[in-house]
């Protein structure tokens, strides 16, 4: 299924999450309304509470709480993103400066604070102990990835491994979350939960590897972001590790050097070595492995439009530009 058809299956729900996400940005202090927007305002895929939303009906849910969790989900995904920026020094987010640049860094930490607890909030009066017990664990281990993610910056010895332990708790929890409570909220029972959440979480792997490789390979005008800013902070991702792991030894330790140093100006070598070790070509191949995965953990669900568009969104995981 393809991406508009996919989009217009979801519109009425998705417009309605938007319109959630900003009543409830809401505060009386004006900084968190305007930082609040700003952020939210511009735009961003909604792949999420999209997933959630899809997710809902994939199971035939009729009621309207999945319209919350969706939001719930963004807000969370939201406040990530704020305190992501401001660690990783990004100035370039969803085709404007960060809010971190517009804004300074402590609002950008504080109004992420408060996109969080909001978060907490709309989750308790959805009443339901299974979405707040998923929802804190997740949370929790997104905390626990970042941290982990920043024991690595300028670590040149990151193998494989140890990125795909990052990037399950940074990224692909929030998806599997997504996916298996659009289930929970459906009725589903443990098994249908249980593919659910595995097909969000392969899911997951491969957008952040996709993402990875949009850092090296993307433009930036349509990916909104900067290119190269993982080098720069020194963070190797599978392109890098994959080139630093089969290049001649003289490059592989020049490459390490330029991650211990995240020298931002090795980007020209580091591309280099990545074309000749066909590193993006491989992290294609493991982004499209893990993308097969979330798809065939699909079989479990009856089929259904919502079906068929879940595993449109694995394809497009891959295939997006931005
Ligand atoms: C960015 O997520 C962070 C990653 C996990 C790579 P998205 O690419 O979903 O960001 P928006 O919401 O569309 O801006
Ligand atoms: C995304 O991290 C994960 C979270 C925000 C938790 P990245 O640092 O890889 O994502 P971008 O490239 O800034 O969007
Ligand atoms: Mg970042
Ligand atoms: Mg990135």
């Amino acid at each position: 299924m393809d991406q508009q058809t996919i989009r217009a299956l979801c519109a009425a729900d998705m417009t309605a999450v938007n319109e959630l996400i900003l009543a409830r940005l809401q505060s009386d202090v004006s900084l968190i309304n305007q930082l609040g927007f700003y952020i939210v305002s511009a735009g961003g895929k909604r792949m999420r509470p999209m997933l959630t939303v899809m997710a809902a009906r994939a199971l035939g849910y009729e009621g309207e709480d999945h319209l919350k969790l969706a939001a719930i989900i963004e807000f969370i995904h939201t406040s990530t993103l704020l305190h992501d920026d401001v660690v990783d020094e990004s100035d370039l987010r969803r085709g404007r400066a960060t809010a971190n640049a517009a804004f300074g860094n402590a609002a950008s930490v504080l109004v992420g604070d408060f996109l969080y607890s909001r978060a907490f909030q709309l989750m308790v009066e959805l009443e339901s102990m299974t979405v707040q017990k998923v929802l804190a664990d997740t949370t929790n281990r997104i905390a626990e990835g970042e941290v982990l993610q920043l024991l690595h910056v300028r670590n040149p010895d990151t193998d494989e491994a140890a990125y795909l332990r990052v990037i399950e708790r940074k990224t692909a929890v929030l998806f599997a979350a997504a996916t298996q409570l659009g289930g929970h909220l459906a009725g589903l029972g443990a098994a249908g939960e249980k593919a659910l959440f595995d097909y969000g979480m392969a899911l997951g792997y491969a957008f952040q590897i996709a993402d990875d490789v949009l850092d090296y390979a993307g433009d930036a005008a349509t990916l909104g972001k900067n290119l190269g800013d993982d080098l720069a902070e020194g963070k190797a991702t599978l392109p890098l590790i994959h080139a630093m792991a089969h290049s001649a030894p003289d490059v592989q330790a020049r490459l390490k050097q330029i991650v211990v140093d995240g020298e931002a100006s090795g980007f020209g070598e580091v591309m280099a070595a990545i074309a000749a070790c066909g590193s993006l070509e491989y992290s294609r191949a493991v982004a499209q492995g893990y993308a097969d995965a979330a798809i065939d953990a699909l079989a479990a669900l009856p089929d259904s439009e919502a079906k068929a568009a879940l595993a449109g969104l694995a394809q497009y995981a891959l295939q997006r530009a931005h």
